[in-house]
């Protein structure tokens, strides 16, 4: 049975995918670099295991109850580990703290295990790692997973909140790391 047979819900909208004209991915890759964002580091523990990753793909999606939506690559290593724990922190990087953004991007070649060396962790609600240093961590439980194109979107409740030091925040701008 295809993936499609067993989610009948979604036939509508990858009928509107196929119907859709897109631009060139190079064209929108280039156009994405020119928007600013926010820099974070997903983080996950629980019976699947742990691991963290660098995301910019991050989103408040309600006040009522609290929710945010985080992306992820489905060819990511990270994927099944975070699907099986229904858990994540959302921690948000301050300015000087670019090599951890690095490190969970896998641009130092840290092994992933090896990845929670750099930088102070703690734990709030859900058991996920909180990075002590950030300028704010979101501790969330994922409520639904939807599937759209190369990436899984996970919405999660916020079970609790970090606030770190003050300070600058870190931002990945014209593919380089500013601050805000
Ligand atoms: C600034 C920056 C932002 C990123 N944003 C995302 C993102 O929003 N979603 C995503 O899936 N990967 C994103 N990545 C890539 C992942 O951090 C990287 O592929 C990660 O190492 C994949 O996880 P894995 O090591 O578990 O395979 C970003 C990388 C950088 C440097």
């Amino acid at each position: 049975m295809s993936w499609i047979d067993q989610h009948p819900d979604m036939a509508g909208a990858f009928a509107a995918v196929a119907e859709a004209k897109s631009v060139e991915q190079k064209l929108f890759r280039e156009a994405m670099s020119r928007l600013g964002a926010a820099v974070h580091v997903i983080t996950t523990d629980g019976h699947a295991g742990k691991t963290g990753f660098t995301a910019t793909a991050v989103c408040s999606v309600s006040d009522a109850p609290p929710t945010l939506l985080v992306c992820l690559n489905r060819a990511a290593t990270s994927m099944p580990i975070l699907r099986g724990n229904g858990v994540f922190c959302v921690n948000t990087l301050r300015a000087g703290d670019e090599l951890i953004a690095d490190t969970f991007a896998g641009r130092t070649k840290v092994a992933r295990e090896a990845r929670f060396e750099t930088g102070e962790w703690g734990k709030l609600s859900t058991g996920s790692p909180a990075l002590m240093s950030a300028v704010i961590a979101f501790d969330c439980r994922v409520i639904e997973i939807k599937a759209v194109a190369s990436h899984d979107i996970y919405f999660g409740i916020v079970e609790a909140i970090h606030q770190g030091g003050s300070g600058a925040a870190l931002v990945y701008h014209d593919r380089l790391y500013k601050q805000l």
